[in-house]
């Protein structure tokens, strides 16, 4: 599945799949002395694609938790504010939580989530993200779980948007300047 309007392919769908293995073996390992559930909560929409393929890599009890924030819009640059949509159906109390999102961009988003949930009384909270462009951040971020460390590149694909498209894209590409210039 190749959209005309992609440049490059930053990383194929065989290359996110090893990674996302690796990363649900990583997790495992870590909290495998402690039988309790891991309540991931995966931030909509970006996360969505990610989150479906890392909860599945991950041998150990999850429970699935969701919030809707959104910060850029059809924006191509954050707004800086982060709308929460959708807050989390359980309570986070005592329990091991990791917050799963597919990019950190300026950070803005997951330094607003990580402070609310800690609020919240967890046992831990990590985060893993698919991807993080350190060269945007605004907000310090300590990123627990990463898939790659990327460039300034607009990324869409693997639930990355541009104005909701590409979201459903198998890999994840550069998007074609002209599309958005
Ligand atoms: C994107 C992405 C992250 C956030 C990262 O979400 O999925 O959640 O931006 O950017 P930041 O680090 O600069 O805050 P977006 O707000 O576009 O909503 P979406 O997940 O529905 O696409
Ligand atoms: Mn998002
Ligand atoms: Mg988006």
């Amino acid at each position: 599945m190749m959209s005309n309007d992609i440049e490059r392919i930053s990383f194929s769908a065989d290359e996110i799949r090893m990674r996302v293995q690796e990363l649900g073996a990583e997790i495992a390992r870590d909290y495998r002395d402690d039988p309790e559930p891991i309540y991931c909560v995966g931030i909509l929409k970006g996360a969505a694609v990610f989150f479906t393929d890392l909860v599945r890599a991950i041998d150990h009890p999850v429970a699935f938790d969701f919030m809707i924030v959104s910060s850029y819009g059809e924006a191509t640059v954050s707004s800086g504010q982060v709308k929460l949509l959708k807050d989390l159906d359980f309570s986070i109390e005592g329990k091991h939580v990791i917050i799963v999102e597919d990019i950190i961009d300026s950070g803005t988003t997951m330094h607003y989530l990580k402070q609310m949930l800690k609020g919240r009384h967890p046992k831990s909270i990590k985060i893993c993200a698919f991807l993080s462009k350190p060269s945007r951040r605004v907000a310090p971020v300590e990123i627990d779980y990463l898939g790659h460390e990327v460039p300034d590149d607009f990324l869409v694909g693997y639930g990355l948007d541009y104005a909701e498209k590409y979201r459903n894209l198998p890999y994840i590409g550069v998007l074609k300047r002209s599309v958005y210039e």
